[in-house]
């Protein structure tokens, strides 16, 4: 089939992967509305067209926590990127080096933080949730530390893990989920072939390296809602600070008094997001909760953006609001499904190829040059 957009790879992604995996990636939370929300909220940003502004030298490149980026996009930690493709971690972390841009591990991932350390030359980001298993979260940081990971993201909108009511229906949780995902896999062969068989092994590699043993996933769901940690409060964090000796990044802020407190508590940057609208259905969607983020805090902290990225245009709208970078999982995830290394790869060339367009026509040759002014709008009156 012919792939000239994220769309085009969803739609792959959907034919190839037993229906508990694509579900569970494609769903949210509730009844949704927050993951349409995401992305239609995004699509009503109007770009403001300019012209004969000579854009013949652009660049993309920009700079995060010490690193250069190609472009201001970050693959974003996706919990079992490894059942997706082949040892998924390490096919996406190559392709981000391929692009220039990095690549952030989550703690429940498929693949160890040294596997894909190992493997690829992209700025490795490690993604952490705050557990009740303090033991396993300082092992974690140690090992990221000694892998040399320099920037850790530090996921807070996690303290109970949201329902996602698509998972009960497609054999990912519920009744006779084991046997189903059998069936399913049984009538995917080349996902079978290619990850079911010779993906192995599929366990969570940062939990098993800690725990010694292997973990199934089908303790996955359940490890999730047994491991989080509701009584979490900012006060809690501080030890995290004084352990992790590089740059850290809180991801889950939707409000401006939030990410005022992580300024507070020092941290380096923030990810805006409602969690892919994998969380709490109804809350803003984050191209709405952004702008006020950015009068309160722009300049103070680096600003990052997720949830319902789906092209270059809509990076330079998050960026024309306020977010110096961007993150991406759902959009990746889909590439990396239907084809590997190289669907990622490509995924990122077509979100650089619509970013320049983007900035061509409305008259910006630099990341630093984009802001408000590149809206029809811009006080994004959605
Ligand atoms: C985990 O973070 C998930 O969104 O499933």
């Amino acid at each position: 089939m012919i792939i000239a957009a994220t769309t085009d790879f969803r739609e792959a992604a959907r034919r190839r992967l037993p229906p508990f995996l694509f579900h569970y990636i494609d769903g949210g939370a509730y009844a949704e509305h927050t993951l349409r929300h995401n992305v239609s909220d995004l699509s009503q940003v109007e770009l403001r067209q300019r012209v004969l502004r000579d854009v013949a030298d652009l660049t993309l490149d920009t700079e995060l926590f010490g690193t250069k980026l190609a472009m201001p996009v970050v693959l974003a930690p996706v919990g079992l990127t490894g059942m997706y493709a082949r040892r998924g971690e390490v096919q996406a972390a190559r392709a981000a080096a391929v692009k220039g841009v990095p690549f952030t591990l989550s703690t429940v991932s498929v693949c160890a933080i040294k596997e894909v350390q190992d493997a690829s030359s992209a700025p490795i980001w490690f993604q952490l949730y705050v557990l009740k298993d303090r033991g396993f979260m300082r092992d974690a940081l140690e090992r990221a530390q000694a892998a040399g990971v320099t920037t850790l993201v530090f996921t807070v909108d996690m303290p109970v893990p949201g329902a996602r009511y698509r998972d009960a229906h497609s054999g990912m949780s519920g009744p006779n989920a084991a046997f189903r995902r059998m069936v399913q896999a049984a009538t995917h062969p080349r996902w079978a072939w290619d990850v079911g068989l010779h993906g192995r092994p599929h366990d969570l590699g940062n939990i098993s390296t800690y725990r010694g043993t292997p973990t199934k996933l089908e303790d996955y769901i359940g490890w999730l809602g047994a491991n989080f940690d509701p009584s979490i409060a900012w006060r809690d964090l501080e030890w995290i600070r004084d352990m992790w000796k590089g740059s850290i990044v809180i991801k889950g802020i939707l409000d401006p008094d939030d990410a005022q407190d992580a300024v507070r508590f020092g941290a380096d940057g923030i990810v805006v997001s409602n969690h892919g609208g994998r969380q709490l259905d109804g809350v803003l969607s984050t191209v709405r909760a952004l702008p006020p983020i950015a009068d309160k805090v722009k300049g103070q902290i680096r600003i990052l953006v997720d949830s319902g990225i789906r092209s270059g245009l809509d990076v330079v709208r998050m960026l024309a609001l306020g977010a110096d970078a961007t993150l991406i999982g759902r959009a990746f995830i889909y590439a990396l499904a239907a084809g590997g290394e190289a669907g990622v790869t490509k995924l990122l060339s077509l979100f650089e190829a619509e970013m320049r367009v983007a900035m061509a026509l409305t008259g910006v040759r630099s990341i630093a040059e984009i802001d408000r002014s590149a809206l029809v709008r811009g006080d994004v009156a959605l």
